[in-house]
């Protein structure tokens, strides 16, 4: 079963090498206005966002965001943005008292601009361009958020580079659907076969190099490095430990 919005949701890949061709204004225009059409908590639009194309900003994003090379090489950078400086102000000229202090406010917003970015990736991609998501941005909040002038209560929840692909299609497998749809109750059965396949074929597309790990409890054997070394390694140190405090200092306390 497929229709030709399901076959272009097929095509995507995180693109990282881009041509120089700059992307016009009314496209961009385009592709912000669709993002706008997704769902949105009762419809408050708790988001906003930054489009860089200035060649010496977007030098600096690509310092802070882990000094990834495509910041500097694609004609536009977008710092998407969880933001609820509109509502703030709403409550201000309709004088109410605005509790930003709550973690579900938070989330709230930061669903909110989710929905958006990814829906306008995808009227981006329907259109023949290319993108990746930054999650870099949050290395250095707070000096993102004074190179782009945010404004308390908008706090960057991940950047985008978004151009014309230079790159040839790379689309990388996702997790046999058993292992993420469970009907009726959530259902770990299944889930070590999912992961131990899943694993094999993420080295199978050689994006890990042949790389070799020991293997857990065998003292002098190796194993293929896969998506389970990868991914444990990612989620086993402390990351961005200084979120908390900019998120907070931001207006959005995580109560
Ligand atoms: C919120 C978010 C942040 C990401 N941050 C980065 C990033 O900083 N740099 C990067 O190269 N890719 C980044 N990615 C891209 C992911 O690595 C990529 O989506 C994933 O490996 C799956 O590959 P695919 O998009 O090509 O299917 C990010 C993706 C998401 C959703």
């Amino acid at each position: 079963m497929t229709t030709p919005t399901i076959e272009q949701i097929y095509k995507h890949y995180s693109v990282r090498s881009y041509k120089t061709d700059p992307v016009p204004r009314e496209m961009v225009e385009t592709i912000v206005a669709a993002g706008q059409r997704a769902s949105t908590s009762s419809n408050m639009q708790l988001y906003s966002v930054v489009a860089v194309s200035e060649q010496a900003t977007r030098d600096r994003l690509a310092e802070l965001c882990g000094d990834q090379a495509h910041i500097r090489q694609a004609p536009l950078f977008l710092a998407w943005c969880a933001d609820v400086s509109m509502v703030h102000r709403a409550c201000e000229l309709r004088q109410h008292q605005h509790v930003a202090s709550s973690m579900e406010n938070f989330l709230v917003a930061a669903v909110d601009v989710a929905l958006l970015m990814q829906t306008a990736t995808l009227a981006a991609e329907s259109l023949g361009l290319g993108m990746c998501y930054i999650g870099g941005i949050r290395n250095n909040p707070q000096e993102v958020i004074d190179l782009l002038h945010l404004p308390k209560y908008v706090m960057p929840i991940s950047g985008m580079t978004l151009g014309w692909p230079d790159a040839e299609p790379n689309i990388r497998p996702r997790l046999p659907l058993d292992a993420i749809l469970h009907w009726e109750k959530h259902d770990t059965a299944h889930e070590d076969r999912a992961l131990h396949t899943y694993d094999r074929t993420m080295v199978e597309t050689g994006i890990y190099d042949g790389r070799q790990v020991p293997v857990p409890g065998k003292e002098g054997e190796m194993e293929e490095y896969g998506w389970l070394e990868h991914t444990a390694r990612r989620v086993s140190r402390p990351n961005r430990v200084h979120l908390r405090k900019v998120i907070e200092n931001q207006g959005f306390a995580l109560e």
